[in-house]
């Protein structure tokens, strides 16, 4: 995908219609957590003028004022906590001109029951303000995550991952038998979208996101590489905080711009409603390949995984370590933050102290990746703007309760369409319908051959109807 990526020509041309006053809006998004790791890519990208979908408004809601790093996307940013119903109220049900919410955020307490009330909490007071209030509204997507297979944090910290075994896992296995705040979430996404008609769904589950976000509660990433800038500066050697397991088995990543596409991807296309995904990059490492890379790249000693027994978590080895950060802020001439702030040390404990679990693209893959890029290495994408206009008229109406219930009707349509398509650039078009063509050709062929076969056989046999 990557269709933001449009180089120097397409960001040209960006800022030529940022500045036209006479642009028309198609859509209305609504980021809740426009400054995380994921909303701050979607706060990127929804504006560019080649995100599918047409020109986007884009609403940006956290509680933080506006940061520099995020202040030059076009977004009308509405500071906003949505753990407080009447805040919510107030500042957000007067968005009436929504089509579209991204729903990227959420809270962390120390257990998971704590977990499904306030995230529970947050999503209702969110949805009991823009459901009733936007008459257009069409979609929400909703960002969860791969806990959703492997369990609740709650139940890593006692040593183990409930659902380890099951890896890779495909969007389909069946719920764990516990608590999972995004099961909450799930449930309620499902009731009040179906109050509704024609507002349709979709579900993102990440693995690890790799991506920028200094705002963000779990971003792995920036928090090594502040750690191995603390290393630089006392010249230390990297040393890899997590165990033997992590360093050596298989992981993979999602990449916030990937996962903010997908979320776009699943907003505009009819063939992706009222689905749920899993969204990761598909490629995979094992931390071991990315240390050395590490440590290169911030010119440190690599040292390597510890023995056993002289392994130190992050969370002990950052806690004297502001003052350092202090230092290099000063010095590097860094945007001013607290080694608290950036520094997601539990997260970092969590994530490296376990074998790599992966998952599977496949779902993605064969709805949107095969069939489109048979179809662009075909030329049959058409112009894009009909295509846009195609899927907005082709919204479903339907609704399902959870996943693996009925799809919407219209899903097959869609790839029947891209095969038809398909068909007729292999076998030719004779500008008549599509339908009547293929059956038109194949009478024609069956004729023929019955023909032939009269003439051999006196008209006796039957034939094959495989042509
Ligand atoms: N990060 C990962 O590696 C990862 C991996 C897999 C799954 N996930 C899942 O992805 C989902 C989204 O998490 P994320 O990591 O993308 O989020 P995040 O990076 O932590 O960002 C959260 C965003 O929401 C805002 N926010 C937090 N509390 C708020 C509140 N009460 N009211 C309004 N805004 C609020 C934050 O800004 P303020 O603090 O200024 O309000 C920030 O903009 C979660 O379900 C998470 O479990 C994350």
């Amino acid at each position: 995908m990557s269709w933001w990526r449009s180089g120097v020509v397409g960001h040209a041309r960006k800022k030529l219609d940022e500045s036209n006053p006479s642009r028309k809006y198609q859509k209305f998004a609504l980021i809740i957590g426009a400054t995380g790791i994921v909303g701050n890519s979607l706060a990127e990208i929804l504006p560019l003028h080649d995100t599918p979908g047409g020109l986007w408004k884009v609403y940006g809601v956290a509680r933080r004022p506006r940061p520099p790093w995020n202040a030059d996307f076009p977004m009308e940013y509405i500071q906003c906590d949505i753990t407080d119903p009447e805040e919510t109220q107030s500042k957000l049900s007067s968005l009436q001109d929504l089509t579209h919410v991204f729903y990227v955020t959420w809270a962390n307490c120390g257990t998971e029951a704590e977990n499904c009330e306030i995230n529970g909490k947050m999503f209702m007071n969110v949805l009991n303000a823009v459901i009733p209030n936007a008459p257009n509204l069409q979609h929400i997507s909703l960002q969860t995550g791969r806990k959703h297979y492997m369990g609740p944090f709650e139940e890593w910290a006692k040593g183990n991952i409930p659902g380890h075994d099951q890896a890779p896992f495909y969007e389909d296995l069946p719920r764990l038998n516990q608590s999972n705040f995004y099961y909450t979430l799930e449930d309620i996404l499902f009731r009040e979208v179906a109050k509704k008609e024609g507002l349709t769904w979709s579900i993102h589950r990440p693995g690890l996101i790799f991506g920028f976000s200094p705002y963000s509660k779990m971003n792995i990433l920036s928090s090594l590489c502040v750690y191995a800038a603390i290393c630089k500066h006392e010249g230390e050697a990297l040393k890899f905080p997590g165990t033997k397991e992590a360093w050596n088995s298989y992981n993979d990543v999602s990449d916030a711009d990937l996962i903010a596409e997908h979320h776009i991807w699943a907003a505009v296309d009819p063939i992706a409603k009222n689905e749920a995904f899993n969204i990761c990059n598909g490629d995979v490492f094992k931390w071991k390949h990315f240390w050395k890379i590490l440590a290169e790249q911030f010119d440190v000693e690599n040292g390597e995984l510890q023995e056993d027994g002289a392994r130190k978590n992050m969370v002990e080895m950052m806690k004297d370590k502001g003052p350092v950060w202090d230092k290099i802020v000063q010095e590097k001439e860094l945007l001013a933050t607290k080694l608290e702030e950036i520094g997601g040390w539990w997260f970092v404990d969590f994530a490296l102290s376990y074998e790599g679990t992966l998952d599977i693209m496949n779902k993605t893959i064969r709805m949107a990746g095969i069939m489109s890029k048979i179809g662009d290495a075909l030329h049959l994408g058409g112009d894009k703007k009909d295509e846009d206009k195609k899927h907005e008229g082709a919204y479903s109406s339907d609704h399902k309760k959870n996943e693996g219930e009925h799809k919407s009707d219209h899903k097959p349509e869609k790839k029947e369409g891209i095969a038809d398509k398909i068909k007729d650039k292999i076998h030719g078009e004779d500008g008549g319908s599509k339908a009547e063509c293929g059956e038109g050709e194949k009478k024609k062929k069956k004729d023929k051959k019955k023909k032939k076969e009269g003439d051999h056989h006196d008209g006796g046999s039957s034939s094959s109807d495989s042509d």
